[in-house]
């Protein structure tokens, strides 16, 4: 049967029914008050989400509009900035900086390694002159299935003073614990389509009041992206263009069934299907791409060692229309990835689990007897 599509990728994820209906009423005027309303409402929830008193600022654009905002509104031509990269979403954010001619130090490590936090605070340690103005990285790195340990970073980078942290929290936000106040995050990009459980289209920028200092200083080329405008209108209620009105009707469902479940109970649901993804793919024989203990909880990166990650990923959508990622740049064909992000529930896990099985069973290469995954995965998820 066809037209049952089950999306496990990193985004878009699965979006419910109640979001999908709140998205298919009739537009209406952006300039109304119910319309402010739901600007109002939605900003609440927002901050919420985001465990914030700092401003949230809605785009209508995708997370790399969020990225390239968080950008361009703090930092100028010129400035030094720390860019950790260890994965194809690093990558944008030096392509970004040097976009805008910044001075960008990049702190690598391998694809599947997490970034290495001492190099951050040698980095920021050695700075006596207190030349560097941010420190910008993913938390959770889609390409390879890391999570960078942010919390740890932005520590180094506060004791610094001096400079910003700026995170692309894209697939991490609404999957685990994010809270900006407390870890002193200046500036948080993400996007719709992930953990929120919308559609693709709009992205949120969260900022600091000492990310909204910078901004007084920064003399980087905006417009559509000024976030001072989205400031200004958000304190109305209303935004500075025409927003994607419809996309605002599902993001305040998705916020409100968000918050029906709680955000520890969000948290604790990725936590618990990452763990049985990761022990139901060693279970089977296939390795794990990510560094142990550094697996993000929004996607297992998996590395079926010696066999054509496309095969299995065609097998599996083929004959069970559930659409898994595969790995991109040098890792295409190397690494397949399970997106475990937003509205996904047990069940989803089981399926993709025991479809991934079956694709094994189905080209001959099953290590493990039949039924191992799930097996290992059913501790978790009983
Ligand atoms: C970690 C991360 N950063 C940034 C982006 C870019 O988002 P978009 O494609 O919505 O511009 C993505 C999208 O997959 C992502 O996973």
């Amino acid at each position: 049967m066809q037209d049952k599509l089950t999306l496990m990728i990193p985004g878009p994820t699965p979006v419910p029914e109640r979001v999908l209906k709140a998205l298919s009423q009739h537009p209406i005027g952006h300039r109304s008050g119910e319309f402010q309303l739901l600007v109002k409402k939605t900003t609440e929830l927002l901050k919420w989400l985001h465990q914030t008193q700092n401003d949230v600022l809605t785009i209508s654009g995708s997370g790399t509009a969020a990225m390239e905002a968080g950008i361009i509104n703090t930092l100028s031509k010129g400035d030094k900035v720390l860019c950790g990269s260890n994965g194809k979403f690093g990558e944008r954010w030096v392509k970004v900086c040097k976009a805008y001619e910044l001075d960008v130090e990049v702190i690598q490590s391998n694809w599947g390694e997490p970034l290495d936090t001492e190099a951050f605070k040698n980095a920021l340690n050695s700075d006596t002159a207190k030349n560097i103005k941010a420190v910008i990285i993913t938390h959770s790195e889609t390409s390879t299935g890391v999570i960078n340990d942010l919390k740890t970073i932005s520590n180094y980078v506060h004791e610094h003073g001096t400079a910003l942290t700026i995170a692309d929290c894209v697939t991490s936000l609404g999957a685990c614990n994010v809270p900006m106040d407390e870890w002193n995050i200046d500036v948080i990009a993400s996007g719709s389509q992930k953990g929120y459980m919308l559609p693709p289209g709009l992205s949120f920028v969260a900022m600091s009041e000492k990310a909204w200092q910078a901004y007084d200083h920064s003399n980087l080329p905006k417009f559509y992206l000024d976030l001072n405008s989205y400031r200004k209108t958000v304190q109305k209620d209303s935004n500075p263009f025409t927003p994607a009105v419809n996309l605002y009707f599902a993001l305040d469902a998705s916020l409100k069934m968000m918050q029906e479940e709680g955000l520890t109970k969000i948290f604790e649901r990725h936590e618990r299907q990452k763990l049985a993804t990761q022990e139901a793919i060693k279970a089977m024989g296939l390795s794990l791409f990510a560094a142990e203990g550094y697996g993000s909880p929004a996607i297992t990166a998996v590395e079926p060692k010696g066999l054509d990650a496309e095969k299995i990923r065609k097998i599996v959508k083929d004959k069970f229309d559930i659409l898994l990622a595969g790995g991109q740049d040098h890792l295409k064909g190397k690494i397949f990835r399970i997106g475990h992000l937003g509205f996904v529930s047990d069940r989803d896990i089981i399926t993709a689990i025991s479809s991934i099985e079956f694709a094994l069973s189905y080209l001959n290469v099953l290590k493990n007897p039949m039924g191992s995954g799930s097996k290992a995965a059913a501790k978790y998820l009983n």
